[in-house]
C-alpha cells in the first residue's frame, strides 16, 4: 500500500505537537492530580471559549420570606454621620477583624489616613473598618470594651453582631453593601480591601479623579479571576460542595484583596445581594454572582495585585495601585513609595529606559508569582 510520506510527516508532527502541548500543561500546572487537570482544562475552556455564565440559574435565588437574615444582624458600632460631607471621591472599606488592632493603626497612619489624602492629594476619602464579633466567646466582652475605646478615639469602626470568621465573609460583604446603600450612596467610588494590603493612595486617587472627570459608570476594577473552577477538594479552605454551587466555573470576579467599584455598581450589587442565597461564603465569588446577575463585568487592572506581593523598587512605585501581604513592612513601604524622589527616578528619557528594563526584569520571570503581570512592564 502506498502511503504519502508527506501525510506521515504531518501525522508525526501532530503527535509531537500534541505531546508538547500536554507536557506544557503539566509543567505549567505542576504536580496536579487528575481531577484538578480536568478542572483546569475546563476552566480554561470557560475562560477563552465559553465565557458565558447563563447556566448560573435561579436555583441560587431565595424567596422573599427568607430575606429577614439581612436585618437580623444588628450594628454594635456604627457611624451614620461618616458620609455627611457631599463631595466624597472614595469610600474605603477595610475588612478587618477585632484582634487586628496593630494592622488598623498602621493603616490609619499610612494609606487610610483621610487627613493626608485631603491635604496632600486634595480629595475626600472616608475610611471604615468593617468588623464582626470576636469568635472566642470568653474574651468577647473584654475585646468589645477595647474596640469601643479604639472607636472613641478614631471613630472609624463599623461592627455587626455576627461572628468574625472566614466562613462569614459574605456577611461582611453584605454589611459593606448595605452600609453604602443606606449611609453613603453619593460616594463616587467604593473600595473594599483586606487589612494586610498596601494601597498606593496617591496613584489611586489620581486615577479615580481622572475617571470621575469623565463620569465613568459600570466600573469594577481589580485583579480579575476568569472562569475559575470551584475547589472540590474537601481539605481546602475554599471547598465548595456541589449542593452549594453545581456548575464547573464561577462567573468572573475580582480578588477580594482589593477592588474598586463605581457607585452605580454598588447599588446594583446591593439589589442583587438581596435576592441570592448567601450560603456561598467566599465573598469575592458571591460578589461575582451578584454582578453577573446585574450584567456587570469586572475589568483587569495590571497594577492591582491578587495574592501577590509587589517587588520593592522605585520603578514599580510610580504605577502600583495595590499589593498584598504587607503587615510589618507597611510603614516602610508607604514611606518609600510616597517619597517625592521616587517620581524623578523614572523621569526623562534615560529614567524611562532604565525603569522599563528594571520592570521587565522584575515582572517577566518564568518563575510564576502572582504579582503584576509581565505585560505591565511592557506597556
Ligand atoms: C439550574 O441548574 C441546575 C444544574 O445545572 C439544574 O439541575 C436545575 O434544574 C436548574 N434549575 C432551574 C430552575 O433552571
Ligand atoms: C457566622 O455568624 C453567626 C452569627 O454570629 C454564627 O452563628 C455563625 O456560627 C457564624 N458562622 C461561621 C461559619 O462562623
Ligand atoms: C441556600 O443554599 C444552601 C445550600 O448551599 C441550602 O441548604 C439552603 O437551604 C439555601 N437557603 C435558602 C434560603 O434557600
Ligand atoms: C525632581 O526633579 C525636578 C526637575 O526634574 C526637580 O526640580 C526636583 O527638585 C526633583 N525632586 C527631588 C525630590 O529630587
Amino acid at each position: 500500500m502506498y502511503v504519502n510520506p508527506r501525510r506521515v510527516r504531518r501525522c508525526q508532527f501532530m503527535q509531537i505537537f500534541a505531546t508538547c502541548f500536554i507536557l506544557c500543561l503539566m509543567i505549567f500546572w505542576g504536580p496536579l492530580d487528575d481531577s484538578s487537570i480536568v478542572g483546569h482544562v475546563k476552566s480554561y475552556s470557560y475562560r477563552y471559549l465559553i465565557n458565558s455564565y447563563a447556566f448560573v440559574n435561579e436555583s441560587l435565588s431565595v424567596s422573599r420570606d427568607s430575606m429577614d437574615r439581612i436585618t437580623s444582624y444588628q450594628y454594635l458600632i456604627n457611624h451614620q454621620e461618616k458620609c455627611h460631607q457631599k463631595d466624597i471621591l472614595l469610600l474605603l472599606f477595610v475588612k478587618s477583624s477585632p484582634e487586628n488592632r496593630y494592622r488598623r493603626d498602621a493603616i490609619r497612619q499610612t494609606w487610610g489616613n483621610e487627613k493626608y489624602v485631603s491635604s496632600y492629594l486634595n480629595a475626600n476619602i472616608k475610611t471604615l473598618f468593617a468588623l464582626g464579633q470576636l469568635k472566642d466567646f470568653e474574651h468577647r466582652e473584654n475585646m468589645q470594651k477595647r474596640l469601643q475605646m479604639e472607636d472613641d478615639k478614631y471613630g472609624d469602626l463599623i461592627q455587626q453582631d455576627f461572628t468574625d470568621t472566614f466562613h462569614n465573609l459574605t456577611i461582611k460583604l453584605l454589611l459593606q453593601f448595605s452600609w453604602v446603600n443606606k449611609y453613603c450612596p453619593h460616594a463616587k467610588f467604593i473600595m473594599s480591601a483586606d487589612d494586610d494590603i498596601f494601597i498606593h493612595m496617591p496613584n489611586l486617587v489620581a486615577y479615580l479623579q481622572s475617571l470621575a472627570q469623565i463620569g465613568v459608570q459600570d466600573l469594577w476594577i481589580g485583579r480579575v479571576h476568569r472562569g475559575s473552577p470551584p475547589v472540590r477538594d474537601k481539605t481546602s479552605k475554599y471547598y465548595v460542595p456541589y449542593e452549594m454551587y453545581p456548575w464547573p466555573a464561577y462567573p468572573d470576579y475580582t480578588a477580594g484583596a482589593a477592588y474598586v467599584i463605581s457607585s452605580d455598581v454598588a447599588a446594583k450589587v446591593y439589589v442583587a445581594s438581596q435576592t441570592l442565597n448567601t450560603s456561598l461564603y467566599i465573598d469575592d465569588v458571591f460578589m461575582g454572582l451578584c454582578a453577573n446577575k446585574m450584567g456587570v463585568v469586572p475589568q483587569y487592572h495590571n497594577f492591582f495585585s491578587g495574592e501577590g506581593k509587589a517587588p520593592y523598587h522605585p520603578c514599580i512605585y510610580n504605577k502600583m495601585m495595590t499589593s498584598h501581604g504587607h503587615v510589618e513592612d507597611l510603614r516602610y513601604l508607604w514611606k518609600q513609595a510616597t517619597d517625592p524622589k521616587v517620581e524623578n527616578i523614572s523621569s526623562g528619557f534615560f529614567g524611562r529606559m532604565y525603569c522599563k528594563i528594571v520592570n521587565i526584569m522584575l515582572l517577566c520571570r518564568i518563575h510564576y508569582e502572582d504579582t503584576y503581570p509581565c505585560t505591565a512592564a511592557l506597556f
